[in-house]
Formats: C-alpha cells, sequence, structure tokens
C-alpha cells in the first residue's frame, strides 16, 4: 500500500451501500495474482527495508511476524471499505508471493483509482510487473466502475517510469506528494480503457 493509504478514513469516499470488493485470483499462465494470506509471512521479510518499496509503500521497514500480519490483515479492511485491492504475485516457479500489485482508491475520482506495483529486488525486469499490472487493470476494467486508471511514479524512478511508460500509459499531469515530510514530485500517466484494449495479451 502507499504511503498516503495508512488510514482507513483516508479521504477516501465509501458510497452508502457500497459492497465490500471481493478479491479476484487473476492468471496468465505461470503468473499468478490472488489475496495475501497470513501464512504469506515470511515473504514478506526479504522485501522489509528496501528503499524503493518502503519509500511509497505501508510495508513495514523493519521485519516481524506481527508487523508483517498486521500489514496483511489490513488488506481485508481495504476491500470492505472499498478503497483498494491489494494482490500478492506468485509464479509457477516461486515458493510463494513475489511481489504485490493493487488498486487504490477505487471509488475516489479525486485520488485515483491508482495501480501500484512492486517486486521483491531478484524478481524484477522478469516481466512480471507488467504482467501483473495488465492482469489487475484488465479485471478493473471488466468488474469495476472504472473507465481510466492513474500510474504514479518518482521521476527518479527509471525502472517505474520506463514500466509504466512501457504499457502504452499516456503523461496526464505531474502531482505533488508529502513523501515522510518532504515534497516529491511525481508524474502521473493515465491507462485509459479504450487505449488498453488495443494493448495486446501476454
Ligand atoms: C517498478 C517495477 C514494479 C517494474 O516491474 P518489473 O517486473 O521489474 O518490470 P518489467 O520486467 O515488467 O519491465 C517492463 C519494462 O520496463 C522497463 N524497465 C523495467 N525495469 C527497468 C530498469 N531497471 N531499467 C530500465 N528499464 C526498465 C523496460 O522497458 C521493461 O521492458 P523490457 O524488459 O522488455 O525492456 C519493479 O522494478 C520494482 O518492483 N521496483 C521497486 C518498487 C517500485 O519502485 N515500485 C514502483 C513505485 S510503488
Amino acid at each position: 500500500m502507499e504511503l498516503d493509504e495508512v488510514s482507513l478514513t483516508d479521504g477516501c469516499v465509501t458510497p452508502a451501500g457500497a459492497d465490500r470488493i471481493v478479491p479476484p485470483e487473476l492468471s496468465d499462465g505461470d503468473l499468478r495474482l490472488r489475496p495475501w494470506r497470513q501464512d504469506d509471512l515470511s515473504a514478506l521479510e526479504p522485501v522489509c527495508g528496501d528503499g524503493a518499496i518502503c519509500r511509497f509503500t505501508t510495508v513495514p521497514r523493519t521485519y516481524s511476524a506481527t508487523a508483517a500480519s498486521a500489514w496483511i490483515a489490513r488488506h481485508e479492511h481495504y476491500l470492505a471499505d472499498r478503497i483498494s485491492v491489494v494482490l500478492a504475485i506468485e509464479t509457477a516457479a516461486s515458493a510463494g508471493p513475489i511481489g504485490t500489485v493493487w488498486l487504490f482508491a477505487i471509488d475516489d475520482p479525486s485520488r485515483g483509482p491508482r495501480i501500484g506495483c512492486w517486486l521483491a529486488p531478484g524478481e524484477r525486469r522478469k516481466g512480471f510487473g507488467s504482467r501483473a499490472v495488465t492482469l489487475l487493470v484488465r479485471w478493473a476494467f471488466e468488474q469495476l466502475d472504472v473507465d481510466a486508471v492513474y500510474l504514479d511514479s518518482e521521476l527518479e524512478n527509471r525502472a517505474s517510469r520506463l514500466a509504466i511508460q512501457k504499457l502504452g500509459a499516456a503523461r496526464h499531469s505531474y502531482v505533488r506528494r508529502d513523501v515522510r515530510g518532504a515534497s516529491v514530485t511525481l508524474e502521473r500517466r493515465i491507462l485509459p480503457r479504450a487505449t488498453f484494449a488495443r494493448v495486446p495479451d501476454g
């Protein structure tokens, strides 16, 4: 989850009578997305403290089973309040999750819906991030009342910026965000439903 997503009442509007989101299980062959489970705790250990991940997310900076368990448990509240869907990324070859992809601020057009993703350090640049984002965006367009998704990247985060560009997302705006007391500029790109429909599978 992103840093500004910690609070459950964080400006996200839950429409009256809105239903809890049922998290999907999605797959494109050997890559699978599914909800994080409490028996995944150890998969978080190698990424706790990773600079690129912890900078913008609530992944614990220091691993403990308690902190990892609380991080996973929060996802259930986000679903109930229609704030976000957070899914673990795993492959046929992996012993458990190797990353996370999420859709945030689903019902809040002033802040989203936004997509985010991280992979454990040894799993980057293998195409998993692009495939995971593609699966989740396709699901959002098919199952939710979503016409476009936004993808933010810090200007200095070359991998993130280039991965987002490669998905075909068009530059939308620059946004400022407070990150741990410092104001940073993010490039925001947009992927509308119509554009995404032209992205080939696989
Ligand atoms: C950003 C991130 C999710 C991208 O996922 P990924 O699985 O590594 O990216 P992919 O393998 O799908 O790469 C897709 C394209 O992005 C570009 N790209 C990705 N990583 C790159 C890098 N390190 N350098 C240059 N280009 C890169 C390439 O164009 C690549 O396509 P190609 O391999 O065919 O040339 C991953 O690098 C990551 O977890 N980074 C740390 C966390 C983070 O910064 N998340 C974003 C903010 S929350």
